[in-house]
């Protein structure tokens, strides 16, 4: 017999599953993928033959310097795809456009936090002209200080222009940027720096933040002065730093060590030939958290990487020559370097890039820049979405927003209220939604939708993309039937997938590859509906989604501890209406201590220190003791209960001491 609760589950979960929306119809005369049958057949060819597949877009969409021998090698988990050629990302961002009407539009719209009123507005445009110019410009500062082919460089700015501009030169030049997100600590950038060895900081004195001057130059001398357990400084491989002249504040400059990005740039000539860039060359280092402690260095690799962000871009956002497409993300995610940088980039479509926040002055800034650019293409997380549901639609109404065709989600399953809102409130009812699952590893998006083609189904990824065979499995790697939950596995090698773990292939091997032997596993849980469309249900590992961001509930017990009142620390976490999920800590703390809701601060102060700002955890918990198994464990599904305020349900037998529940 089923409870009333049960009934009324099944009851949305139908309603849910099958409520379709079907793609506009107009919007296929345009699009480069026009029917459900051409999908069918080329992601048939893709499956069938992947080398054939991408080896005719690679020739076609891509420009080669070298072109390649072997379209794929494959030895699982190692990838190599275009083995023998030689391309250059930036040249394929910049270069193939010069001679074409492209070179004269724009390729980044920025739109500053501030104007010189204190009203919304600043904005600088360059064209594919003017940014092949300071990427030329920049590729030759970073020859000036001695950048090679190869070094590692640290890129730790707000989101201005020169962060891109300090991608694709790096790129230009061969050399592996590894993004850091300018709300993270200086303890994070010290970290990266040290995994990644690398040589050169790039950072700026400041950036605004709601109106507000902020430091970051601050965090970078920081991290450069953090001491490791052998007394020698922790981000010692750095070796200069560039600084961009943001804010104007005053900052030290480090004789000998730091230089200005203005006055470097000044000196460099604007010619810079593209370097000559093996296929499996690493492009980038992005550092994401895992279930152990330690973030990982995800490696990607340059002609794989450029097809994949390329082709998703084109085919997923529908991109033309007269779009402005506008993804919302910092670049200090992957979703920045696919599709703020990279994918439009080598579309030549216009990229939209904003500095501020959605509520500054008024929580209506987003619509404001829609409407002030045209934006066609708007790409956001469905956080986002449900704040924006908070702050309520008036805000949205005071904008003209005709100019959007089309909507896309990411970061985290969109619930379908969220879904429907975005739909009528954002996209009018005419706007198909592409719900993205991707991961940093996966370097493009996975599973979507197609916008002229796919019924959408509100909460659903739905079908996948070209060449992707995801599945969803049991603990023996088998395949589960349809509607049954299960882990979400990807058995086929793609192009843009993650290329190791930065200098350990050991945990790449264990991390990914090892739970279904032979398959790349996601990490996140997923079921699939009779038509076989792709519902994810997050992650089955510890690693939490809390407002779109991935934290790993291991790198904030670990920052916990490192403070002296703590004696241990448990992280789960709890549902949170607007951010997904929210971090829940509970903490016994050492016997000399009391525990306080000074100490809670202090503590929540302390990971934003160690972590940054995005981890703080939103509830601290003191408790006498933890939940543990009789061999020690610590019961985190019993935390989770308590977390959630539900009652203790479940087998506790196996728990040491109930007293402590
Ligand atoms: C989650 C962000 C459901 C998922 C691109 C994944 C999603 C993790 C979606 C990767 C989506 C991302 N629907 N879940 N459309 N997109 N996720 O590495 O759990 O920051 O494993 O990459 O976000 O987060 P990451």
């Amino acid at each position: 017999k089923q409870t009333k609760k049960a009934k009324t589950k099944n009851i949305t979960s139908m309603l849910t599953e099958d409520r379709v929306f079907q793609p506009p119809k107009d919007f296929a005369k345009t699009a480069h993928i026009k029917s459900m049958a051409q999908y069918k057949k080329m992601y048939a060819e893709s499956i069938k033959s992947p080398d054939k597949f991408w080896g005719k877009l690679a020739k076609e969409e891509l420009q080669w310097i070298k072109p390649w021998t072997k379209t794929l090698q494959w030895k699982a988990p190692n990838a190599k795809w275009f083995v023998g050629g030689q391309i250059n990302v930036s040249a394929n961002c910049l270069d193939r456009f010069l001679d074409t009407p492209t070179a004269n539009k724009a390729a980044l719209i920025w739109e500053g936090e501030l104007a010189e009123d204190g009203k919304p507005g600043e904005e600088r445009v360059y064209t594919y002209k003017q940014l092949h110019r300071e990427v030329c410009k920049f590729a030759n500062v970073l020859k000036n200080i001695g950048i090679k082919k190869g070094d590692r460089v640290v890129i730790y700015l707000p989101m201005i222009p020169e962060a891109a501009v300090a991608m694709l030169g790096c790129a230009r030049i061969g050399a592996v940027h590894s993004v850091v997100f300018g709300g993270f600590s200086a303890q994070s950038v010290a970290d990266r720096a040290k995994d990644s060895q690398a040589k050169l900081l790039i950072t700026s004195d400041g950036g605004y933040r709601r109106g507000k001057v902020v430091a970051l130059k601050k965090g970078a001398d920081e991290a450069l002065e953090i001491k490791d357990t052998d007394g020698s400084r922790v981000a010692k491989s750095i070796e200069k730093m560039i600084v961009v002249n943001r804010t104007g504040q005053d900052v030290p400059m480090k004789k000998g060590r730091d230089v200005w990005y203005h006055e470097e740039m000044a000196k460099a000539s604007s010619k810079c030939p593209p370097a000559k860039i093996g296929s499996e060359d690493p492009l980038f280092i992005l550092y994401t958290s895992g279930s152990t402690g330690k973030p990982k260095g995800v490696l990607h690799s340059t002609a794989g990487y450029l097809l994949g962000a390329k082709m998703t871009s084109k085919y997923i956002f529908d991109l033309h020559e007269t779009d402005v497409f506008w993804c919302t993300a910092d670049i200090g995610w992957v979703t920045g370097h696919s599709y703020v940088v990279y994918g439009p980039l080598a579309n030549g479509a216009t990229s939209v890039m904003f500095e501020g926040a959605p509520n500054y002055p008024e929580p209506d800034r987003f619509w404001r820049i829609v409407e002030k650019y045209g934006v066609t293409v708007l790409y956001t997380a469905p956080t986002a979405i449900r704040t924006f549901m908070k702050w309520g639609v008036e805000w949205v109404k005071k904008h003209d927003l005709s100019s959007l065709r089309l909507l896309g989600s990411v970061g985290e399953p969109i619930n379908p209220e969220a879904w429907m809102w975005y739909y009528q409130n954002i996209g009018g009812k005419r706007c198909p939604i592409v719900d993205t699952w991707w991961q940093t590893e996966t370097g493009a998006i996975m599973i979507s939708p197609l916008p002229a083609v796919t019924p959408m189904k509100p909460g659903s990824a739905t079908l996948p993309f070209f060449g992707i065979l995801p599945e969803v499995v049991d603990e023996a790697g088998k395949a589960v039937p349809k509607n049954s939950g299960g882990k979400l596995v990807v058995r086929k090698p793609w192009p843009s997938m993650l290329r190791g773990i930065w200098g350990d292939p050991k945990r790449f091997q264990d991390t990914y590859w090892a739970e279904v032997p032979g398959s790349y596993f996601t990490g996140d849980g997923c079921r699939t509906d009779k038509q076989g469309y792709f519902w994810i249900m997050g992650r089955i590992d510890d690693v939490l989604n809390v407002a779109g961001h991935r934290i790993g509930t291991a790198e904030v017990e670990s920052a916990l501890v490192s403070h002296p009142s703590v004696a241990e620390a448990a992280v789960v976490g709890r549902n949170d209406p607007v951010k997904g999920q929210a971090l829940v800590a509970f903490i016994t703390v050492k016997s000399s201590v009391t525990a306080s809701p000074e100490l809670r601060q202090i503590l929540r102060n302390h990971v934003g220190k160690e972590i940054g700002p995005v981890a703080k955890p939103d509830d601290i918990r003191f408790a006498e003791a933890l939940p543990k198994t009789r061999s020690g464990k610590i019961m985190r599904r019993l935390l989770k209960q308590v977390a959630s305020g539900e009652d203790i349900s479940g087998d506790i037998t196996t728990l040491e001491d109930r007293n402590v529940l």
